[in-house]
């Protein structure tokens, strides 16, 4: 096994992040999800530990295979997470204790209303159902809101855009409505982003300039992250 770095900026710090995509049930058999593995989210909590860092990985619905990279990784803890709102108090709670917060974890942005306690079944049913979705929660936005002095918050952002010139906009207003120190803005589609490996992260700074276009492996993508989460703690 690599042995964790322990004279760089990351070394001994505490580092939250989460990963994976929240999961809003319907029912007890059916939920609202997203296409989010949780490879980038994992590869960022590997990544970090093998510099040094004390990880705490909110895993969001992270298939085992994903997790088997920091499963015997005494420096990640991980915890398991379902929904947005399981997610908000860990995060909140994660984050009192962290320097650093890495919100990689897609979350969904609408909760279904009057969650069916039994299954729905279309013998009940009057035809197709209509579901009432509610907003959830900005979790990023409360963790900027709470942030403790010096912490150094950073987001994801996964955009369809025609161009680059759209994806950079798109993300640029998204760091300035959230308010964080670094967003990583993915490209995705249909075919682009999700199931592969590889990965493309436009890393853009609170200034809105941006820091690093990288493509490469999940791991790749995550230490260019890392270095500039490192930048910023500078
Ligand atoms: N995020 C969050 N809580 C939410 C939604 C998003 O903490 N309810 C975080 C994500 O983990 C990510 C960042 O915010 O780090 C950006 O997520 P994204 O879905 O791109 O942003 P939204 O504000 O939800 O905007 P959009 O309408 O484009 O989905
Ligand atoms: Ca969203």
């Amino acid at each position: 096994a690599l042995s964790a770095d322990t004279s760089g900026p990351l070394a001994g710090l505490r580092i939250l992040v989460s990963a994976g995509g929240t999961r809003e049930p319907i029912d007890p058999v059916r939920f609202i999800g997203n296409r989010s593995s949780g490879r980038q989210g994992v590869a960022v909590a590997a990544a970090a530990a093998a510099r040094g860092a004390k990880v705490v990985l909110l895993s969001a619905n992270i298939d085992d295979s994903v997790l088997a990279e920091v499963a015997d990784n005494p420096a990640v803890r991980v915890v398991p997470v379902g929904t947005a709102a399981e997610l908000e108090s860990a995060a909140h709670a994660g984050s009192a204790g962290a320097e650093v917060v890495i919100m990689a974890a897609a979350v969904s942005d609408y909760r279904v209303a009057g969650v069916s306690e039994e299954k729905i079944r279309k013998e009940d049913s009057d035809g197709p159902p209509t579901l009432t979705l509610l907003e959830n929660p900005d979790i990023l936005a409360g963790l900027v809101r709470d942030r403790r002095p010096g912490q150094v918050l950073v987001g994801f952002a996964a955009e369809t855009a025609a161009d680059e010139v759209e994806l950079m906009e798109r993300g640029r207003r998204k760091l300035a409505r959230k308010g964080v120190d670094l967003l990583a803005v993915n490209s995705v589609g249909w075919s682009e982003g999700f199931e592969s490996s590889d990965n493309t992260l436009h890393i853009i700074e609170a200034s809105g300039a941006l820091v690093e276009r990288i493509s490469g492996t999940k791991q790749q993508t995550a230490d260019a992250l890392l270095d500039a989460v490192a930048a910023v703690l500078r």
